[in-house]
This record gives C-alpha cells, sequence and structure tokens, in this order.
C-alpha cells in the first residue's frame, strides 16, 4: 500500500507494520484513527514504512534508512509487532527482527518505555490469579528504553587459551550493563511525574544487593526524589522481590520504575496478570518523535488468519493521542469505546472463555469495527 503525506494533514503518523499479525492489527488502529479524526475535526495523514523481518526480506537490514528518516519526519509513529520464526537465528553475524525495534528506540532517543497494566473489569476473569487478587489493579510501569544490557558493550570469542580458567578453552561470551548518571536521573523524573498524575506512589526496582548499577540508580532516584519529588511516596524494592510481590499483591502499585532489562521482564509478568496479553499499549518517549505500539508480538502461529486481537493496538493509538497529540477527550473516548465493546461481551479469541457465546466471538477487523461504531 503506497502511503504519501498529505502535507495540510493536522497530524502526520508513520505506520510501521512489521511482520506477523502486525498489517491486521494495524489497520485496525488506522480506522479508529481516521474515526477519531472524523468527530473531533482534525486529520491525520500516513506514512508507511518496512521494519523487523519485512525489511531484512526486502532490504537486507531490520533498520533502513529510509524507515527512520520517516520515523523523524512523522509526528508519530504507531508500530504494530515485529519477528517471526523465519529469522530466527543465534548466528551473531545475521539480521534478526528485533534489531528494528532497538534501532529505532536508540535512534529516536526513546529512553521512556510507559506500559500500562490495567485490568478492565469484563475481563477480570481473564486472569489467571483469583478476581479478589486482580480487582482494581492499574500500575504504570516505566521502563528505562534506550541503556543498560540491551546495548552495553557486547562480545563472543572464541578463548584459544582459556585465560584465567587454567586453560579451559572455548567460547566465551559476554555483555554489559552500564548506566550514566543523567540516564537514571530523567528516567525517574519521568516517573515522578507519571505518578503526580496518578496515586502519587512509586516502586524504584533495582538488584541494589548484588549490582554497581543498582546502587548507582537507588543513589540517584533518591536524590531526584528528596530535591524535587518530596510529595510522592517513593518505596524500593529488589527485582526478584518485586516479581512476588507482583503476583502477590498487584494492586499495591503504581508507578513502577526500572531499568530496561528488569523492566522487560516484569512488563511481561505484570501483562499476565490482567490475563490478556492482548490488551496492553505501550509508549516509548524521548525528546522528538514518540512510538507506540502493542506490548505483545507478532504472533505469527495466527497471521493472516483475522483473528489476532486488535485492541492492544487501539489503546496504542489512545496513549498517542494522549501524549503526542494532547487530545485527552478524543483518548477517553477510545478507551470509553473499548471498554463499552467488552462490557457488551464481545472477544476476540485470546480474551474469550468457555461463557462467551460463539456469536460474540469475532476476529480482526469486526473487532475494529465494533470499537469505530461505539466511538
Ligand atoms: C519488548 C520486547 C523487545 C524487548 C524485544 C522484541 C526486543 O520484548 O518490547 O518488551 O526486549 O524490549
Ligand atoms: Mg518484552
Amino acid at each position: 500500500m503506497e502511503r504519501v503525506a498529505d502535507d495540510m494533514a493536522d497530524h502526520v503518523i508513520c505506520l510501521l507494520p512489521g511482520d506477523g499479525i502486525g498489517p491486521e492489527i494495524i489497520a485496525e488502529g488506522v480506522k479508529v484513527l481516521n474515526s477519531v479524526g472524523e468527530k473531533h475535526g482534525t486529520s491525520f495523514s500516513y506514512t508507511e514504512a518496512l521494519i523487523g523481518g519485512a525489511a531484512i526480506d526486502a532490504c537486507g537490514t531490520a533498520l533502513p534508512e529510509a524507515t527512520l528518516e520517516a520515523a523523524n519526519s512523522a509526528d508519530a509513529v504507531l508500530l504494530a509487532a515485529v519477528g517471526g520464526p523465519k529469522w530466527d537465528t543465534t548466528d551473531p553475524a545475521k539480521p534478526r527482527p528485533e534489531q528494528g525495534l532497538l534501532g529505532i528506540r536508540k535512534q529516536l532517543g526513546l529512553y521512556t518505555n510507559l506500559r500500562p497494566v490495567q485490568i478492565f473489569p469484563a475481563l477480570v476473569g481473564a486472569s489467571t490469579l483469583k478476581p479478589d487478587i486482580v480487582e482494581g489493579v492499574d500500575m504504570m510501569i516505566v521502563r528505562e528504553l534506550t541503556g543498560g544490557l540491551y546495548f552495553g558493550k557486547r562480545e563472543r570469542f572464541y578463548d584459544e587459551a582459556g585465560a584465567g580458567t587454567g586453560g579451559a578453552a572455548g567460547q566465551r561470551a559476554y555483555d554489559t550493563m552500564e548506566y550514566r548518571e543523567y540516564e537514571i536521573e530523567r528516567i525517574a523524573r519521568q516517573a515522578f511525574d507519571a505518578a503526580r498524575r496518578r496515586r502519587g506512589k512509586v516502586t524504584s526496582v533495582d538488584k541494589a544487593n548484588v549490582l554497581e548499577t543498582s546502587r548507582m540508580w537507588r543513589e540517584i532516584v533518591h536524590r531526584v526524589h528528596d530535591a524535587d519529588y518530596a510529595d510522592i511516596q517513593l518505596e524500593d524494592l529488589l527485582v526478584d522481590n518485586a516479581a512476588m510481590q507482583l503476583i502477590n499483591r498487584p494492586a499495591d502499585f503504581d508507578v513502577v520504575v526500572t531499568e530496561n532489562m528488569f523492566g522487560d521482564i516484569l512488563s511481561d509478568e505484570a501483562a499476565q496478570i490482567t490475563g490478556s496479553l492482548g490488551m496492553l499499549a505501550s509508549a516509548s518517549l524521548g525528546d522528538g518523535t514518540a512510538l507506540y505500539e502493542p506490548s505483545h508480538g507478532s504472533a505469527p502461529d495466527i497471521a493472516g488468519k483475522g483473528v489476532a486481537n486488535p485492541l492492544a493496538q487501539i489503546l496504542s493509538v489512545e496513549m498517542m493521542l494522549r501524549f503526542s497529540f494532547d487530545m485527552a477527550e478524543a483518548a477517553d473516548d477510545v478507551r470509553r469505546a473499548v471498554t463499552c465493546v467488552l462490557d457488551e461481551g464481545w472477544r476476540t479469541a485470546d480474551i474469550a472463555d468457555a461463557a462467551t457465546p460463539s456469536e460474540k466471538t469475532v476476529g480482526t477487523v469486526r473487532m475494529g469495527d465494533l470499537v469505530v461504531e461505539r466511538l
């Protein structure tokens, strides 16, 4: 599909469908955007570019230069998902779809990843946890996104001499976790600001009993807090304990701030609390163009079947309206429409249960249509 930015449009959005179910769900996001535009007297125009496996197939790299340019010159980026078995490899010399995602995060300077974890009342039963534990869950995971292990120095090589091992020759590999003061300071501010808009509590997650980066993290988070955010309640949790407490008392958490790798792991865990990864959106913010994407992956097993849940993509559109375009009312509308559709009992297969009648189990396009109708 050829898309050309319309210079007259109020907002230009760069679409990155990616792989697997990506193209199917992003189409529903666009449908919702167009409907919001009509209702709120705003126009959106779209550019489209390749990322991930689709880009590897077409250009040999997961993040072509043209994609970066399209992203940079847009007002916001809407991404669907990347990856699939076709491009799975452990060969460090081969391109991987994830490099597209990591590259665009780094290149656009998207250091703040916001992952809201909310439970829609109609879906309380979808969780594997007891209803009384998940009821009222409403947290915001603030994940540092451009530092730490993901971007540190790494290497894999064959150590002929087995240096320092008494001669155990063999492969060696390392990744390094490094943080700088300003990186921790700015993500801490993002977390405290988010808490001010919410319930006023921040849980900072680290591994300060072992890691030097974590000890520095803790010191800086507290310094920022004491200097500028004394009104916010701050607690520290070690990451292993945090993994346990998230399941034990998820409703107690408001804002959770943590470094890149811990945030990756804990956000999947938190998603499972809701029982419906297909519902969770995310926003990646920096100082320039922001990027919005579902928290879930490209689900290659169901790609092209028209059954994927488009709601996380649609809720990413909600976040875009809120954070990039300052359209809080329109964003609330989208959320209300999604809530309404769920309350009426409509489900895609991933969130349907034994009690869902078959006529209420719908595919990707129908689910998108339902949301648009309720708008
Ligand atoms: C995520 C994903 C990515 C990450 C992968 C696909 C590189 O798991 O957005 O959480 O690890 O950040
Ligand atoms: Mg992840």
